[in-house]
């Protein structure tokens, strides 16, 4: 595996795995890579000749008083992960590489980044998209893979990816990949170990609060009532806060007042001690 810093030498990386018609996918992470990155990164070697990895902590999709300086960096150690698992291309950049002096374009998907996580975080999306939007020229895949556990992002990036006409990736080459959960349904997140022993046990009534809202919809529920439950056994569970419970249009992110046709998927962000704590489930 090559860990590459530099833009000319990632031009040259992706240029050398190229060659042959090969083909290239991406997954770009945040680093902290847990069991639910690693998942990406399989699925892309199944789909692709050679597979680049971004590790790059984004300044600009963090707001003022939110985490950024917390997020757990750990490079070393999730490159050894990345070379077990028989990645091709680390890029690494630093801020000064991905934003030099004078960066002044912001990439901004309207509508889709208004409600649920770009209500309680203003400019996250925008920061989201800019960045991906980078990568993906930097890198040229010809796949991108990202988690499902991230359903709004998703939903972001293959907006733009649509509307901007990318063509490394395409939007059909955006692939969302299920979330992946410890043994009692909590999904992974570089976030969970912001929790102490005792909330990292009251994280659970995520999952199963989101699974009961899906069986009572399912049994005939109206949407208000299933969702005020699930907000009300959070709030039980031990969490301090719920900023949305909702459910929505899967690819449209429009409120729903009951089950369609068109696939939904409630959607929950909440606080639990430091921790902001999201998930995501196909309601149908
Ligand atoms: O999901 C993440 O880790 C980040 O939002 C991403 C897509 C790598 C952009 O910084």
């Amino acid at each position: 595996m090559q860990t590459i810093y530099r833009l000319e030498d990632l031009r040259a990386a992706v240029a050398s795995s190229k060659i042959g018609e090969k083909t290239l996918a991406l997954v770009p992470t945040m680093g902290a890579l847990h069991e639910g990155h690693l998942t990406l990164v399989r699925r892309a070697r199944d789909l692709a000749d050679a597979v680049a990895v971004s590790i790059f902590v984004n300044p600009r999709q963090f707001g003022p008083g939110e985490d950024f300086d917390a997020y757990p960096r750990r490079l070393e150690s999730d490159a050894a992960l990345l070379a077990a698992e028989g990645v091709d291309i680390l890029w690494a950049p630093s801020p000064e590489v991905m934003y030099p002096r004078g960066f002044a374009t912001t990439v901004s998907v309207a509508g889709l980044d208004e409600p649920l996580c770009g209500a309680a975080r203003p400019g996250h999306f925008d920061g989201v998209a800019t960045v991906v939007c980078k990568l993906f020229n930097q890198v040229q895949p010809d796949f991108a893979l990202f988690g499902e556990k991230d359903w709004q992002q998703l939903a972001i990036i293959r907006r733009m990816a649509r509307d901007l006409d990318l063509a490394f990736p395409r939007a059909e080459a955006i692939i969302g990949v299920p979330t992946v959960r410890e043994a009692d349904g909590l999904a992974l997140s570089s976030r969970n170990q912001y929790l102490t022993a005792h909330e990292r046990a009251n994280a659970v009534a995520l999952p199963r609060a989101i699974e009961a809202a899906i069986a009572a919809l399912h049994a005939g529920a109206d949407a208000d009532a299933a969702l005020e439950d699930l907000r009300t056994a959070l709030l039980r569970g031990g969490f301090a806060r719920v900023d949305y419970a909702d459910l929505r249009d899967a690819e449209t992110l429009d409120p729903l007042d009951a089950l369609g046709d068109r696939p939904a998927r409630v959607l929950v962000a909440a606080h639990l001690g430091k921790a902001r704590l999201i998930d995501n489930w196909p309601a149908n």
